[in-house]
This record gives structure tokens, C-alpha cells and sequence, in this order.
């Protein structure tokens, strides 16, 4: 059997995609010169050549900047657009995408801007592609609790069209406890709750996205490897992670994929989804991270290939009758 053919063509979810993370240094020098701007590269080649990581931050940093070409609805729709394209080759069916608005609005861009660009490309991904797509709005969490309450009230006219909230940016220094009103009042809300937890953070800081902020999902959670009771928890539970492998080996979070902790984490019996986070920064989209991390870790078989793939329907936050569907 041809194991590759098989992670490329399978359908599959992708739950863990920012999508200011999709912006490929084409499409950034393009917007730049529609807007007028000038950014700080001589060209695509020299803004590709900074994209050697040592951590999170170092990645953050360029990425901000990456993102301060998008101004209109226009540029966030065509941004999304493009990762749909993509999303479609690697038969995607669903994405649940990450928009991190401060980002936009600390630039004077109108959240409304952000929300209308973003809600306009699923649409349109709905009908030339058949994927169905959903937003998630994430906080910074280098930003201060005050300026996240202040983002959600913002983006509380456009309630219905997100489906929940994360919490992303630098992890370490930036617990989940100081989000933990802001979430209790998106729970009260309605929203679905994620949060990025054990990237570069410890394994505590899954522990207490759990049980301060109640989160539905864990982002990345690879850190958990270190603690037996999360672990089990985390097993019994069901509680998806969103594992990104080339994204933890371009930040260094586990500098060889040999290394990667994905196929002990599925042996574990815990909910491990393959996801791109940052794809046009880490070297590639979904089925590249399948790809990879299936010739990295040859323990992984065909039938690890269907559950990943049956975990991502499962992690998803589809109505019930479509989940049932897919798996
Ligand atoms: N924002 C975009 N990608 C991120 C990541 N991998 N971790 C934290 N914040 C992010
Ligand atoms: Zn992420």
C-alpha cells in the first residue's frame, strides 16, 4: 500500500491554522505595494532568508510584521482565499481558522474590517471548494487582560461569525490564569474555548488551561509528555491536542522530528490531531506535516493515518449529525 497516497488523499480537518500565518511572502509583497506600504525586506528572497527560527518570539517578531500589509476587507479575504486554495489540494473538508485581531486593530484597522474579509472567504470556500470553514478569535497574551476584555466587546457585533476564542502569542511569562475572567465571560457566552498551552510553556500550564480557563482543546500541548497524571487525564478525557510538527521543529520545540513525541502521545490513547499552525512560515501546509512526520516516526502506519484523521472530526466543532458523517 502506498502510505503517502494515502495521508495525501484522505479527507481530513485542519483545526490549528492561523491564518495571518498563511500570508506567503508573495502575497505580503503584493498587498504591500497595493497599500502603499514599504516594508523593511529588499524582496521575497530576503524576507524568506529571515525565516531561520531560534523560538517562539524570534518567529512572533516576523510574523507581526509579516501581518502589518493587511489593511482592507479585500486583503484579508484574498489571504484567506489563498490558504482555501491550498486547504483544498490536501483535501481539507473543514478548517477552523485562527485570526488574532489585535494584531489589526493596534494598527487602526476595524475589527469589522478583520471579521467581514475573514467571513466573506468561507463563504466563498463553502462554494467553489465544499469546505466548510469556521473562525476563531484569538487573544494575545502578551497584551493585558484589560485590552482582551476591550478586543471582545469590539468584536461582539460580528458574535455570529465566530464560533469561539483561543489564547496565542508568547506563552511563557503569559499563563492561563491571567485570561481566566476573559474566558469565564466567552464561556457565559457561548463560545467554544481553546487555548495554545505546553508549546514552549510547561506541562503545567496545560494543567491550568484545563481547569482555569475550561478550555474544550489544547493548541500544540506537546509539553504534556512530562506529566503521567495530565497525560491520563488528558487520555480518559478525550481532550483533543493540536499537534503542529514542523512548527515544533522550526521553533525548536523538538529541533529533529525523529524526536517528536506525536506517535507516543497517539499510543497514549490522547486525542493527537496533525495541524499546520503557521504554514507559509514553517516550511509547509497540511499533508507536507503529515508527510513529514509520517517519515519521521516510521512506527506510524496506515491505521495511525485514519486515526489522525478520525481525531480531527472527532476534535472538531461541527454540529453532532456532521460529525457522525465524517466518521
Ligand atoms: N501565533 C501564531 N502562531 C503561534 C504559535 N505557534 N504559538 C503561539 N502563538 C502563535
Ligand atoms: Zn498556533
Amino acid at each position: 500500500t502506498d502510505l503517502p497516497a494515502l495521508l495525501r488523499t484522505m479527507p481530513k480537518a485542519e483545526l490549528h491554522v492561523h491564518i495571518e500565518g498563511t500570508l506567503e511572502p508573495e502575497l505580503i509583497f503584493a498587498l504591500a505595494e497595493r497599500n502603499g506600504i514599504t516594508l523593511k525586506y529588499d524582496g521575497v528572497e530576503a524576507l524568506r532568508a529571515a525565516y531561520a527560527f531560534t523560538d517562539l518570539q524570534s518567529f512572533l517578531d516576523i510574523y507581526y510584521a509579516g501581518a502589518s500589509v493587511l489593511l482592507k476587507e479585500e486583503d484579508f479575504f484574498d489571504m484567506a482565499m489563498a490558504y482555501f486554495r491550498r486547504a483544498a489540494d490536501d483535501h481539507i473538508v473543514h478548517a477552523e481558522l485562527f485570526f488574532d485581531p489585535q494584531t489589526h486593530t493596534a494598527r487602526g484597522v476595524d475589527i469589522g474590517v478583520v471579521i467581514r474579509g475573514l467571513s466573506r472567504a468561507l463563504d466563498t470556500a463553502r462554494q467553489d471548494f465544499g469546505i466548510s470553514g469556521a473562525l476563531i478569535l484569538c487573544f494575545l497574551r502578551h497584551l493585558s487582560e484589560e485590552d482582551a476584555f476591550a478586543t471582545l466587546e469590539q468584536a461582539l457585533p460580528y458574535r455570529q461569525h465566530f464560533i469561539g476564542v483561543g489564547l496565542d502569542s508568547s506563552e511563557q511569562g503569559n499563563p492561563p490564569e491571567k485570561f481566566a475572567r476573559v474566558f469565564a465571560r466567552c464561556r457565559e457566552l457561548g463560545l467554544h474555548l481553546v487555548a495554545h498551552a505546553g508549546e514552549e510553556g510547561p506541562a503545567s500550564y496545560v494543567r491550568d488551561a484545563l481547569d482555569l480557563l475550561h478550555v474544550e482543546r489544547i493548541d500544540h500541548g506537546v509539553r504534556s509528555i512530562d506529566d503521567a497524571d495530565l497525560m491520563h487525564r488528558l487520555a480518559t478525557k478525550r481532550v483533543p491536542l493540536t499537534v503542529c510538527p514542523l512548527s515544533n521543529q522550526k521553533l525548536q520545540v523538538y529541533p529533529d522530528l525523529r524526536d517528536h513525541s506525536l506517535a507516543k502521545l497517539l499510543a497514549a490513547g490522547l486525542c493527537v490531531t496533525i495541524n499546520s499552525d503557521d504554514p507559509a512560515y514553517f516550511g509547509g501546509y497540511l499533508n507536507t506535516n503529515f508527510l513529514a512526520t509520517f517519515e519521521a516516526l516510521p512506527e506510524l502506519r496506515a491505521n495511525h493515518a485514519w486515526q489522525l484523521a478520525a481525531n480531527s472530526f472527532e476534535a472538531s466543532f461541527v454540529d453532532a449529525a456532521t460529525r457522525t458523517r465524517w466518521l
